[in-house]
């Protein structure tokens, strides 16, 4: 085999542990939800993959359920032209919701959709494995210990290298654990949960005491709370915004935006404003580095539609060290919802 050159650049990034694993994942990371082949398709893929990695993001995420697997065939079109190797990125995807299929087995978490569903989720990406596979809900419909072997099972087949879940409560995942420890399988290691300035609960009470008792990983969704975080909401809603492109999706959360609780959230947005002017930065990039500055977060999963918003959102990585403790303070007064 003739020796690899090498085409990735760290530059300033921060690379983080997945959880217990050996896994090295860029702090920051891009997904294709709702951008990649839904509103955005062909080279603008490409290019905010590109951007990516010139800014030292290593980790890229996907599902069988982003545009009906329109994600991965047009994520996987990239990684063909990008040609990195193979080696440099860390790649996952995710099961559970299938496309848009309506036959019984061709979504949920039976032995067969897991095995199944990651293979089409491969032959669209045109990759062989995937590092991570996540269940992307839990399945009340399948034995926990069918779940738990067919992640085995996977990475047995070398489909992919680990298992993480999404949106599991912390209930859940200790029941697999426990179920994987049993039977000698292989237990998952990271959770993909929603988390932003926002939406804390979860994560900071509920899943404490499985970063303490596994060291187990997180690779975060929405961390700008899709978009709610950047202040483009603040005077109402942009044309070509994740909003107008996604007005029944996003119904509840523009209403929100009339109510009182929606004028709050703005407010506070604009107070966050001037603490991240004060410290140099943005408020997108304020409310990155705080998801980021969490220790049980690996990596903050970016969404973009666009190259400067790659480049505006990795420059949070610079603020990371200006959160000191009395700054997260301020954020957290203006924030006033800690868990
Ligand atoms: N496991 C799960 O259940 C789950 C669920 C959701 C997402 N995810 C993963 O998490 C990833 C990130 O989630 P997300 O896309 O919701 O993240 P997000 O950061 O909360 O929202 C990203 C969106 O905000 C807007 N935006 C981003 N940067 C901006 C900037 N600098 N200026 C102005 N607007 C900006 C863009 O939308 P517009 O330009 O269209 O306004 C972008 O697509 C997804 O791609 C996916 O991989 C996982």
């Amino acid at each position: 085999m003739p020796v690899v050159e090498s085409k990735f650049d760290p530059k300033d990034m921060e690379f983080r542990r997945l959880g217990p694993a050996g896994l090295k994942v860029s702090v920051l990371s891009l997904g294709g939800w709702l951008t990649y082949g839904g509103t955005q398709k062909g080279s603008i893929v490409k290019d905010c993959m590109q951007a990516a990695w010139d800014q030292g993001i290593n980790f890229f995420d996907t599902a069988e359920r982003y545009a009906d697997g329109e994600c991965e065939l047009e994520m996987g079109q990239a990684f063909k032209e990008l040609k990195w190797p193979r080696d440099e990125y860390v790649l996952t995807t995710k099961v559970f919701f299938g496309t848009s299929r309506k036959e019984p087995n061709t979504r949920g978490l039976s032995k067969k959709h897991i095995v199944e569903g990651l293979k089409s989720s491969l032959a669209r990406l045109e990759h062989s494995y995937v590092d991570v596979v996540f269940a992307h809900r839990h399945d009340p419909d399948v034995p926990m210990k069918e779940i738990v072997e067919a992640f085995t099972q996977t990475i047995n087949m070398n489909l992919a290298y680990y298992w993480g879940t999404s949106e599991w409560s912390a209930e859940q995942i200790q029941e697999a654990c426990d179920i994987a420890e049993k039977y000698n399988l292989i237990a998952p290691i990271v959770e993909q949960p929603q988390y932003n300035a926002f939406h804390r609960e979860r994560f900071e009470k509920e899943y404490a005491p499985l970063y303490k008792k596994y060291q187990y990983g997180t690779t975060i969704w929405s961390p700008l709370d899709s978009g709610m975080l950047t202040g483009k909401y603040n005077d109402g809603i942009p044309d070509d915004s994740r909003f107008a492109n996604n007005k029944d999706f996003f119904k509840s959360k523009i209403e929100e935006l009339k109510s009182e609780e929606g004028q709050s959230k703005i407010a506070k947005v604009k107070e966050l404003t001037k603490i991240a002017e004060k410290i140099g930065g943005t408020t997108t990039q304020l409310a990155l580095a705080w998801a980021a500055k969490n220790p049980n977060v690996s990596s903050v999963i970016l969404g973009a539609t666009k190259v400067e918003q790659v480049v505006d959102n990795c420059g949070a990585i610079k603020l990371l060290p200006k959160l000191t403790p009395e700054v997260m303070e301020e954020i957290e007064k203006v924030l006033a919802n800690k868990p």
